[in-house]
């Protein structure tokens, strides 16, 4: 059987073999999908033995994703831009191509909600690993602006630097957002702390949409505040579905539906 597996450190909490198991069975593929506990310093030699061992493809998560993109031989734009892969597909002469789902998995998500990005003026908070990753896409959805603020500023003038070649991006200060933005996502670790990222008045109205890229049963604290000031919020429940559909788009060559498996995440979440 064709053998797929997550790894990351920690692991346990991911739903990356339910949703993979979901889609294996709604395409009638015969398939098997596993989570890999890697050591932390580790990781090469997991991912290796299980190549070794028939695997022909993976997901990379916390706190991989870095080095999982220096072993691959090939990338997509996607991975290269983002500087971190998190799908891995095995080509039949053995080499690695390394691809990046999550921005796909962001803008797919967004879409279906019927975010409109093309023309639209987009706020992206924080400036880490979850930030750059979702970037590129997001450019390609040609948007008016995008604007960066991040708790360092210097991260944030950085990451705009590293893609100026292909979009202007404004960096800024919390204080001095001015204009109401369409779109407000939240890529900060903030939510993981308990931790709302509160905005000036100025930069929200009641249209604005905010996206916390985490979940949880509960409003994320960025959401439940967005919530109590009139926004509509999405939290990145079908960001994490969707980056797991490219993923096996990429290996299967048939991109599964997701609404089913959406529909038993929400439920095992009890919403
Ligand atoms: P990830 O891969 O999840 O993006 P990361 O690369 O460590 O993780 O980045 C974490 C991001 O969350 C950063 O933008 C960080 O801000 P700093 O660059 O100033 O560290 C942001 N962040 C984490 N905790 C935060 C908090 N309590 N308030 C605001 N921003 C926070």
């Amino acid at each position: 059987m064709d053998k797929y597996a997550v790894f990351g450190n920690p692991i346990k909490q991911s739903k990356s073999p339910v949703i993979h198991t979901q889609f294996a069975k709604q395409t009638n593929q015969a398939m098997q999908y596993e989570a890999i506990l890697a050591p932390i310093d580790g990781f090469e030699q997991s991912l290796s033995e299980f190549i070794e061992a028939g695997g022909q493809g993976a997901n990379i998560t916390v706190p991989f994703k870095e080095q999982a993109f220096l072993l691959c031989d090939d990338l997509s734009p996607e991975a290269q831009q983002a500087g971190a892969v998190n799908t891995i597909m095995v080509k039949a002469d053995g080499s690695l191509y390394g691809h990046n789902t999550d921005g796909l998995g962001l803008v797919s998500d967004l879409t279906k909600s019927k975010v409109q990005l093309a023309g639209k003026h987009i706020l992206l908070l924080g400036a880490g690993g979850a930030a750059k990753g979702v970037l590129l896409p997001l450019i390609n959805q040609k948007p008016a602006s995008i604007t960066i603020v991040n708790r360092t500023q210097e991260k944030a003038m950085a990451l705009a630097d590293q893609f100026k070649a292909l979009f202007s991006i404004d960096v800024k200060t919390i204080d001095e957002l001015d204009t109401a933005y369409d779109v407000v996502i939240n890529s900060t670790a903030a939510s993981l702390s308990g931790q709302a990222i509160e905005l000036p008045e100025a930069s929200f109205n009641a249209k604005t949409v905010c996206y916390d890229m985490m979940y949880s049963k509960e409003a994320t604290p960025f959401n439940a505040w967005a919530k109590t000031h009139g926004m509509q919020t999405i939290d990145g429940l079908g960001m994490l579905i969707n980056q797991a559909a490219y993923s096996f788009e990429l290996w299967r060559e048939q991109m599964p539906t997701t609404d089913e498996i959406e529909n038993l995440l929400n439920k095992e979440l009890g919403r």
